[in-house]
């Protein structure tokens, strides 16, 4: 027997970034086609039809009917960028920050990402897997039906291999980020030890279990030759390329990221003029992540600046307890809107098209139109830019996933 087919009716708002391709634009971030008394009639897990409610006319077969009155649907959100794969939490080390101590000091005193490394490592495969689902759960709950999660707090063999495969089984996009930090083992040999390490005994495997490599670019961290060597390797391998980049400093990240053809260079918290015509110019997705700016108190993403100069730029939460304990991206739209003066229509096409073409799914997520998966947010609301308006209210009032009904307040 065939799956019911699944039909959102007397919708007062059914809103999706217009066009067809991706990445959007300049003037086309800001186009979002807006269809009013709408329905969206999904079947097989795809978006069968969308229209106005006084033209769907009788659907043949079994079918689900979810109530769409006094709310209005855009697509399943995307979050192209988190670190949702982490055991434990940093409440302490968010107490010392609010009295004072900086991000990068606690780093270098062995806190920081490091003191996740050990918690996650502790938690064996088991209770990784089931830290994953509860912070999926907190996604999904907030509207994110597609997600990216990267590895980085194992940084050896064994739990960076778990990691990458819980976020696999999680129905997650992978992204190995071996090269997050140097791990204490490696403390005296050094980040190019380290890297030796990586390349020789955990790409081959990680390779086959993610879809993209990172690293973090950073003093501090990795510096450009490192991340170089690092990232021609995993390309080498297959795999698509990301980078952390100008989080704090400029250390090269954009000329690496456009001369190795990566996917995306995500953070730019610290990108000039220059860099911002060098992304403008390239193929790179600037991936901006507000949410960690605010909760490391760092100046915002050039935002304005890069989409007026015509660079493809997504919006995603960065999720991870040390510099961004935040899985929401509607707040993230807000945050777009209220500190780096995009508008809501591009806050959306940021969050949804343009964070769907970071991780190649731009053909099927990102757009509430036919033939695209059913991945679906109803907003408590009739004017759809309520996800943007609505500063952390509880503005997500249902999920479909998969053609699924995830959660629906009225259900
Ligand atoms: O994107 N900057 C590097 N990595 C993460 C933070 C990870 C952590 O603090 O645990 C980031 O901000
Ligand atoms: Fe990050």
């Amino acid at each position: 027997m065939s799956a019911p087919q699944l039909l959102i009716r007397d919708l007062a708002q059914v809103a999706s970034p217009a066009g067809s391709g991706a990445p959007l634009r300049g003037e086309a971030l800001r186009a979002i086609d807006v269809m009013r008394d709408g329905y969206v009639l999904c079947e097989g897990g795809r978006i069968a039809a969308t229209g106005r409610m006084r033209d769907l006319g009788p659907i043949d077969g079994d079918v689900v009917e979810i109530d769409g009155r006094g709310r209005s649907a855009i697509p399943g959100l995307v979050d192209c960028h988190t670190h949702a794969c982490f055991a434990g939490d940093r409440v302490e080390e968010f107490s010392l920050r609010a009295g004072g101590a900086s991000y990068e000091e606690l780093h270098a005193r062995g806190g920081g990402i490091l003191s996740t490394v050990r918690a996650t490592r502790d938690a064996g495969e088991e209770g990784l897997a089931a830290a994953l689902a509860e912070h999926v759960g907190w996604m999904l709950r907030a509207g994110t039906t597609t997600f990216e999660a990267k590895s980085g707090y194992g940084l050896d063999r064994k739990t960076e291999l778990a990691q990458l495969r819980a976020i696999r089984d999680a129905g997650g996009a992978p992204t190995w980020l071996g090269a997050h930090a140097v791990p204490p083992e490696f403390a005296a040999e050094g980040g190019d030890a380290y890297l030796d390490f990586l390349l020789d005994e955990v790409l081959p495997e990680a390779a086959d279990v993610a879809e993209a490599a990172d690293v973090f670019l950073e003093r501090g961290a990795f510096d450009a030759d490192q991340a170089r060597r690092y990232l021609s390797a995993c390309r080498d391998a297959g795999l698509a390329l990301r980078l952390h980049g100008d989080q704090f400093t400029e250390a090269g990240a954009i000329p690496l990221a456009i001369e190795l053809g990566a996917r995306s260079v995500d953070h730019l918290e610290a990108t000039g003029q220059a860099g911002v015509e060098a992304l403008a110019a390239s193929d790179v997705t600037g991936v901006l992540l507000p949410a960690s700016a605010l909760f490391l108190n760092r100046p915002m993403p050039p935002a304005r600046g890069l989409v007026d100069a015509g660079a493809a730029v997504a919006l995603a939460t960065d999720f991870n307890p040390g510099s961004a304990f935040c899985e929401s991206l509607p707040l993230v739209c807000s945050l777009a809107a209220t500190q780096m003066s995009l508008a809501p229509e591009e806050a959306l096409s940021a969050c949804t098209v343009n964070a769907a073409h970071v991780l190649d799914r731009a053909d099927r997520k990102g757009r509430l139109v036919p033939g695209y998966d059913t991945d679906i947010v109803l907003l408590a609301a009739e004017d759809w830019r309520h996800v943007v308006y609505h500063l952390g209210g509880p503005v997500v009032d249902a999920v479909v996933v998969g053609g699924k009904v995830a959660s629906d307040s009225r259900a």
